[in-house]
């Protein structure tokens, strides 16, 4: 059995700038009401002077000062995300640099979408060794700049921000038992990249996402829960990704999940890929809601289309 890892600290970092749905229907043909009943979202967030950098250097820097750890022992800095500032240098490697982390740490940024999270997560322990036993994991997106302002049925839905966590690996931490996957899809969601392909704006047809989110989330916590032999009564949490309040109530109603366990702070953010699940840990972890020993069930789907769930447990926090 391969030792696993529990996340030891959390981080997050949000912009300050609140855009409302009424600040929306202000550019757009769209209402509160709209947005509401079809989404839950309320509020996001949106960078206006914060770079990608910013956002996920603060994020991490209040996990690592939070985890207390020497940093010499970091083995592991991966950033996921579908937008750093530039294609390359990595955003990791760029924290490398401002938060002075050891050169030999492994730095590079992930794109797996919205799903980011449980694949660094899995991909950072696979990494990490006995004597370089920490990682760090940050989750950082500003959709708002891939975003087409005149797109009614896009612009709503996402917003900026940042979440991280410090790992820890240890022989007696319980595998994470990550389920992950991707089905080869350029039509569903995707952002242009290749140059004179056009604006990197995010195209979405938002209804066989949908259809596809309440297919792949279940089932990738069930495969999980599965995988890991342990059911939704050990679970302390379930935290998934918060890209529409329908898709989270069906997957509660499907999996006949305890309300009360998952997580939800769409409202306040809206869509923030990678960032919506280590943003929503970072919050338990401030409100005193999360504990060492509690289990998490993390879950998300996005652009591929990718799903990944992961059953992670929380240690040193008391
Ligand atoms: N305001 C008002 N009306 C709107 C808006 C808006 N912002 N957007 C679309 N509409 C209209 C449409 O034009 C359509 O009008 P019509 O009936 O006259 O043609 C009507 O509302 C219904 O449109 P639908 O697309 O059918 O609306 P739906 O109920 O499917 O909701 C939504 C759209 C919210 C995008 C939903 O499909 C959804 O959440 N899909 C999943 C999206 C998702 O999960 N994305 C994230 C995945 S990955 C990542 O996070 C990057």
């Amino acid at each position: 059995m391969l030792p696993g890892i529990r996340i030891i600290a959390t981080g997050g970092c949000l912009p300050e700038k609140v855009v409302t749905n009424d600040d929306l229907s202000k550019i757009v043909d769209t209402s509160d009401e709209w947005i509401t009943k079809r989404t839950g979202i309320h509020e996001r967030r949106r960078c206006v002077t914060e770079t990608h950098l910013d956002l996920a250097a603060a994020a991490a820097r209040q996990a690592l000062e939070r985890a207390g750890i020497d940093r010499a022992q970091l083995g592991v800095c991966l950033v996921t995300t579908v937008a750093g500032d530039t294609i390359t240098p990595s955003t990791a490697c760029m924290l490398q640099k401002v938060l002075d982390l050891p050169e030999d740490a492994a730095c590079f940024d992930l794109n797996a979408a919205c799903a980011g999270f449980p694949y660094g997560l899995r991909v950072t322990e696979g990494l990490l060794t006995e004597d370089r036993p920490y990682g760090l994991i940050v989750s950082c997106e500003v959709l708002t700049r891939l975003t087409d302002y005149t797109d009614r049925s896009t612009c709503v839905l996402f917003g900026d921000g940042a979440g991280a966590v410090v790992v820890q690996q240890s022989p007696d931490a319980p595998e994470i038992c990550a389920v992950l996957g991707s089905r080869g899809d350029n039509q569903a969601l995707y952002i242009d990249g290749a140059p004179g392909a056009g604006a990197p704006y995010i195209h979405m047809q938002g209804q066989p996402v949908f259809r596809f989110a309440v297919d792949a989330m279940p089932r990738c916590s069930l495969a999980v829960l599965e995988k890991a032999g342990v059911t939704m009564d050990r679970v302390d949490w379930v935290v998934m990704h918060q890209a529409n309040e329908r898709i989270i109530d069906h997957v509660i109603r499907k999996m006949e999940l305890p309300p009360e366990k998952v997580y939800k702070n769409i409202a306040r953010y809206g869509n923030m890929s990678s960032a919506c699940i280590p943003v929503a840990l970072n919050e338990l972890y401030e409100a005193g809601r999360l504990r060492s020993g509690m289990k998490v069930l993390c879950v998300g789907f996005g652009g591929g289309l990718t799903w990944g769930g992961c059953l992670i447990e929380i240690g040193g926090i008391s």
